[in-house]
């Protein structure tokens, strides 16, 4: 079966609100699947169904916690901020430093439909934010108080092969990177 493909830039998918969920069956679940497999497959630590074109409220994230499928999520309380490094696979190449909030708690339904509520802070908080704004119609740029974008000058025609990790992981910044893109092992590969 063919990957789902994510979609870049300003395609205008990535603009749209997504509709919510009405019944989660088997189809949804086989979509969550899907996407997960997609986001796994880019390296990612999140994707949200508008930037595999599907106008849905629904997200997938895995911070190395395991996975969680999240449909119809919303944000019911959040607490504190932080500013961190951020990239998104439908923008590669490109991070922001982005502002967020530092601790959230999200009520979804999960692949069987039933309510369930997560509770994240740093890593995983800051990818649910991310996933959930994707479902709005917003990017990370949208947010980000400074945005880098790494230069692809000196043909790198040979490289097509390579995992975008090297990429989108850990190419432009040192740090760790946040939201959507996978994050480099800590202290070790910071420098390459
Ligand atoms: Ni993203």
């Amino acid at each position: 079966m063919a990957l789902l493909e994510i979609h870049k830039f300003d395609d205008p998918v990535l603009r749209q609100k997504a509709k919510p969920v009405k019944r989660v069956g088997a189809a949804i679940r086989k979509t969550l699947k899907d996407m997960s497999e997609a986001m796994y497959e880019a390296k990612g630590i999140g994707l949200a169904a508008p930037q595999v074109g599907l106008d849905r409220a629904m997200i997938v994230v895995d911070v190395g916690e395991g996975l969680l499928e999240l449909v119809n999520p919303k944000i019911v309380s959040s607490e504190g901020s932080a500013t961190a490094a951020e990239g998104c696979l439908s923008l590669p190449g490109m991070w922001g430093e982005v502002p967020r909030a530092e601790k959230v708690k999200v009520e979804a339904l999960d692949a069987n439909g039933h309510r369930t509520w997560i509770e994240g802070e740093g890593m995983l908080a800051r990818a649910l934010q991310h996933e959930i704004d994707h479902l709005y119609g917003i990017l990370f740029i949208d947010k980000a108080t400074s945005i880098t974008i790494e230069e692809d000058e000196d043909g790198e025609d040979g490289a097509e092969g390579e995992e975008p990790e090297t990429a989108e992981g850990q190419g432009a910044t040192p740090k760790a990177a946040g939201g959507e893109t996978r994050k480099g092992p800590e202290g070790e590969g910071q420098c390459e």
